[in-house]
């Protein structure tokens, strides 16, 4: 006899959301996860409530607001002066935020009969698991028919940028300074870059990306990309591309880089530096050898589609294993197994997970770009559409950016969209249920949508693929 059905190791987004969907099944259900905050307790939600996406949120939220506060209600005839930054009640409240949202899924955790271990899970041999609590150092073994593996990701380090107390830092670190820094390095221009490089950036910092890559965002849709890369250049970010950091040194008080850009060494002193060059499945620890588990060469628990691993009745899900890490993508694999361990068929349509990035304007896609298409022989049509041209935009005063939508040249299915442009994060949406639906980009084109919306703005790139936007200058012909 078990002691639970199913034990999940990990309360992040995909491991939290198992454990609720296999209680909504009436398993008996258990979740270990390792998490504390700064005063020593629980706090669940992983990577993602406490010093990921929500964090980040909170403080692009609270720098988008003091910078409209700064430079945008004059135009609206609003005169605000003296406007400062207290900083250390924004990051009570981004703290608060995080509290109350970590809360929450404890709450829900007692609300669906989870037992919650607070502590290091590892699995061993036979489902059983070996638990490590957190308090008071003792270890208990227990077992289950079912295990999911939901260990997340942890930053990555780069050897030329080692970490230091509080100089040379990860992404964590950088949600919580205490001060604004004069000069920021951000080491990698993805998306944590440019998310936490726009936070500093707006409340006062001189921020210098440096990039390994010779283009910026390449997994986007490269007109998107190219636009995205002009207007936050002009916000004041600094961007070198095929750059090579060669060497850090802490130096009075201050971190002297050197890197290698344009062929040309150079050296320069930075306040702080952020290394955001991509994070690492967390999978060392989790499993003892005996249990039969391995990993890729890359630390990733093998899965199939199903995320079932190499073991029966073991399954892995979220950052540990294959695909983008991002919250929801774990999420729907946490629902996918928990709904397979009652019996249930389910899958998870990789082909639709939404990606946005939450600069400002924010960047959003769904399906393929236009460069996947043509490296696979695809035959599609295009549709665009400016946020220039929307009513609602113009009242908003966010004009910048347009939307994309891309169909297969005979069938007139939506293979990709893609967007830049104000609240994308929001409008993606309708893109991917669009695209969850099999629709054509002519069922988006017949749908009506709300005057005035940002949304007409997909309304009308949909009508852009056959030549009849109606806001539209320059219609295609037919
Ligand atoms: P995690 O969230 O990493 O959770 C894993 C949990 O398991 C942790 O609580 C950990 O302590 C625990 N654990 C690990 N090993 C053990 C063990 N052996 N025993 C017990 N417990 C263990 N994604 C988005 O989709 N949107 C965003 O806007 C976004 N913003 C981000 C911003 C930042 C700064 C960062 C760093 C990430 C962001 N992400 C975002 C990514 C997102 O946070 C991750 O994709 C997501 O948290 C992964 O969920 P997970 O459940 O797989 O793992
Ligand atoms: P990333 O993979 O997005 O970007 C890392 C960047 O660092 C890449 O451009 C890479 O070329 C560069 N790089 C790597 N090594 C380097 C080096 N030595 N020197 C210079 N540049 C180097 O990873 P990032 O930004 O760290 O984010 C980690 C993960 O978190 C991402 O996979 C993302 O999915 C997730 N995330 C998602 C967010 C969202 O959905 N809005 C927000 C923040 C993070």
């Amino acid at each position: 006899m078990k002691d639970y059905d199913v034990i999940v190791i990990g309360a992040g987004p995909a491991g939290y959301v198992a454990a609720i969907r296999c209680a909504q099944h009436g398993l008996k259900t258990a979740c270990i996860d390792s998490g504390v905050n700064s005063k020593g307790n629980a706090s669940l939600g992983g990577t993602c409530l406490n010093v990921g996406c929500i964090p980040s949120k909170a403080l692009l939220e609270s720098s988008e607001l003091l910078e409209c506060c700064q430079h945008d209600t004059a135009a609206h005839g609003i005169k605000v002066s003296n406007v400062t930054l207290d900083l250390a009640t924004l990051m009570q409240r981004k703290q608060q935020v995080v509290d109350e949202l970590t809360g929450g899924v404890a709450t829900l955790f007692k609300v669906n009969g989870i037992v919650l271990y607070t502590g290091h899970g590892k699995l061993l041999a036979d489902n059983q698991v070996e638990v490590s609590l957190n308090k008071g150092n003792s270890k208990q073994i227990i077992t289950a028919t079912d295990i999911i593996l939901a260990p997340g990701s942890l930053p990555r380090a780069i050897a030329t940028a080692p970490y230091t107390d509080d100089k040379i830092v990860d992404s964590t670190a950088a949600l919580s300074f205490d001060k604004v820094p004069k000069r920021l390095a951000i080491i990698g221009a993805g998306i944590i870059g440019l998310e936490l490089g726009s936070v500093w950036r707006r409340m006062g910092a001189e921020v210098t990306l440096l990039e390994a890559g010779k283009d910026f965002l390449p997994a986007v849709d490269q007109s998107i990309a190219k636009q995205a890369s002009k207007i936050l250049t002009q916000q004041g970010l600094s961007f070198y591309f095929a750059c090579q950091v060669n060497s850090t040194e802490i130096k009075k008080n201050k971190v002297s880089i050197q890197y290698t850009h344009a062929g040309k060494a150079k050296t320069e002193t930075f306040d702080k530096v952020v290394v955001a060059a991509g994070r690492s499945p967390n999978t060392n620890n989790v499993f003892a050898p005996e249990s039969g588990l391995i990993c890729d060469p890359h630390g990733y628990i093998e899965v199939d589609t199903q995320c079932r691993t190499r073991l029966a009745h073991v399954y892995a899900i979220g950052d540990a294993v294959r695909g983008p890490m991002l919250a929801h993508k774990g999420e729907e694999e946490g629902v996918m197994v928990a709904d397979l361990i009652a019996g249930h068929f389910a899958q998870v349509n990789y082909e639709t997970i939404p990606f946005v990035v939450y600069t400002h304007p924010e960047i959003a896609w769904c399906g393929k770009t236009e460069q996947q298409l043509k490296s696979e022989n695809i035959d599609y049509k295009t549709g665009t559409f400016p946020f220039a041209s929307n009513g609602r935009a113009r009242a908003m005063g966010q004009t910048q950016g347009f939307i994309k939508t891309l169909a297969d040249a005979k069938t007139d299915r939506i293979l990709g969209v893609h967007m830049l442009g104000p609240h994308v994060s929001e409008l993606i949406a309708q893109a991917v249920i669009a695209m969850e639906f099999n629709s054509s980009s002519e069922d988006l084109a017949m749908t009506m949508f709300a005057h005035p919306s940002l949304c007409e703005v997909l309304h009308e790139s949909a009508l852009d693929v056959f030549g009849k936007a109606i806001h539209k200058g320059k219609a295609k012909k037919s």
